[in-house]
């Protein structure tokens, strides 16, 4: 289960390079006047990718202003979604999925070989400064389970030995390539397929 907690060593300073003011000026432009609040989720989003994947209090303050809304108000949207990083996570942030379906079929193997191979304690960064993990609830790719995300891929169909194979790749910082381990197609059957045999592109 992953537990929200602030960093206890924070950033002085914070804004938003040229480009994300950018992007944060049309973003907010797709809300109508008076609810352009609305857009601090995708706000906190782009701080995080600016911050090396977390979010540091004076970047929820910074954007706090960015939308004239209250600090409180940013600062409980950050806290309440897991999506948002409120502490350093490792250059490769795995999270793994526990959540019942990939629970049932073996995600707790996959939650060991990152004790063994990332570290012991969830959510903290591996000694040579690399990786880091927490556990998750579901990602939406129940269908492929046991899966685990890395950064912004799904790495799916996995069992422990092809994760220690993608932790080698992430430690020679090789890009692992995402979706099926077991070669399927997005989520299509393995074999036998019964339905859809009529449809070119099923
Ligand atoms: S339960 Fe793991 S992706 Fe849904």
């Amino acid at each position: 289960m992953n537990i929200k907690k602030i960093a206890k060593n924070q950033l002085k300073n914070f804004e938003f390079n040229k480009e994300n003011i950018e992007l944060a000026k049309k973003i907010i432009s797709n809300y109508p006047e008076e609810k352009q609040q609305s857009a601090v989720m995708a706000l906190l989003y782009l701080a995080q990718r600016q911050n090396y994947n977390w979010i540091p209090l004076v970047a929820m303050k910074y954007i706090a202003k960015f939308l004239d809304m209250p600090y409180i108000k940013v600062y409980e949207v950050a806290t309440f979604y897991s999506m948002y990083n409120l502490t350093p996570v490792g250059k490769y942030f795995f999270q793994v999925c526990t959540t019942t379906p990939c629970m049932i079929r073996g995600a707790y193997n996959l939650v060991n070989v990152c004790k063994k191979r990332i570290s012991e304690n969830e959510g903290e960064i591996s000694k040579d400064g690399n990786s880091s993990w927490i556990e998750v609830e579901c990602l939406g790719a129940c269908v492929n389970a046991p899966m685990i995300q890395i950064n912004e891929n799904y790495f799916e169909d996995l069992d422990p030995e092809k994760l220690e194979k993608i932790i080698d790749q992430t430690n020679q910082n090789e890009a692992p390539k995402p979706g099926s381990y077991r070669r399927r197609i997005n989520a299509e059957p393995e074999n036998s397929r019964k339905t859809l045999l009529g449809n070119k592109n099923a």
